[in-house]
């Protein structure tokens, strides 16, 4: 205290700084300001923030960003580590509708128009796989001409944009379902692959001493005019990396049995996997 004047407390500052913000006109950006700003100052409170390890985070951030361009989102990877990306998936989920899980950087726009039944991996991608199913609305009925965005790494645990040994546009395809609303599609058995290490997120895994595998996993994007969309994978179910996938991506609902065919089954895959969808009515959210 100087001068009889009492210092300025941490709970004060805050008020002074949520006061500043009170009149943005719009609700929502409001709204989310005001969160921001208490949840910023709680964080620091709490921790006993101080100025070096302000500074060093304020180097973190900026790293981070400097990572970040049209080839690659270094803030989204960070964002997915820390279960935020996932996070956010869960709040908006539609109820009743097939869960979904993160985007994650691999996805490209325009893959090509498959067949029904086509295989979309070449032989030395991994071991043959048909994936089949129905997609349906929330009262069960099919979802005829339903469009399936698909995609996976290779064996290799690459994705085609991240190994010039693949052609664009390998193990991507969109496929459409049939009046029953059924689709099949053949690929390959997918590998658990690791996510990017050689940048700040990488530093912040190792600091951590955490995993940086993810569980093996087919993308799949389920759409079609009228209902909500669903981002989500099919993953392996005898993967090891399910308990500890990066990314918290993970959905037990989402855990299928890759399982060699049966008698009824096409005899030229080694695995056959079933997995239906439910789509939720209404828009893009
Ligand atoms: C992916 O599954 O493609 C992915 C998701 C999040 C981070 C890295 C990769
Ligand atoms: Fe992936």
């Amino acid at each position: 205290m100087m001068d009889g004047v009492a210092a300025m407390t941490p709970q004060e500052l805050t008020e002074q700084v949520l006061a500043a913000h009170a009149g943005t006109p719009q609700p929502r950006l409001r709204a989310l300001l005001a969160a921001l700003v208490s949840h910023l100052h709680s964080f620091a409170v709490e921790t006993r923030l101080t100025p070096l390890e302000w500074q060093a985070g304020v180097e973190f951030l900026t790293a981070v960003g400097q990572q970040c361009g049209p080839e690659r989102q270094e803030f989204i990877l960070l964002s997915d580590v820390l279960g935020f990306s996932s996070l956010v998936d869960i709040l908006n989920a539609a109820p009743a509708a097939t869960e979904s899980t993160v985007l994650g950087p691999f996805y490209l726009a325009g893959a090509p128009k498959r067949e029904m039944g086509e295989q979309i991996g070449r032989p030395q991608d991994g071991p043959p796989v048909l994936v089949r199913g129905r997609v349906r609305d929330g009262s069960g009925e099919p979802v005829s001409g339903a469009i399936l965005d698909v995609w996976q790494a290779g064996g290799n645990g690459l994705y085609d944009t991240q190994d010039p040994d693949q052609p664009r546009y390998n193990l991507r395809g969109m496929f459409t379902t049939g009046p029953d609303g059924s689709y099949e599609f053949r690929t390959v058995r997918p590998v658990s692959y690791p996510i990017p290490t050689d940048g700040r997120v990488g530093d912040l895994l190792r600091a951590a001493r955490r995993d940086h595998w993810r569980a093996a996993h087919i993308h799949v994007i389920v759409s079609s005019p009228g209902f909500v969309p669903v981002t989500t994978h099919i993953f392996d179910a005898d993967n090891p990396y399910l308990g500890s996938d990066a990314v918290f991506g993970v959905r037990e609902s989402l855990v299928r049995k890759f399982r060699p065919p049966g008698a009824d089954d096409p005899a030229d895959v080694d695995y056959v996997v079933n997995m239906d969808f439910t789509l939720a009515s209404g828009d893009e959210s």
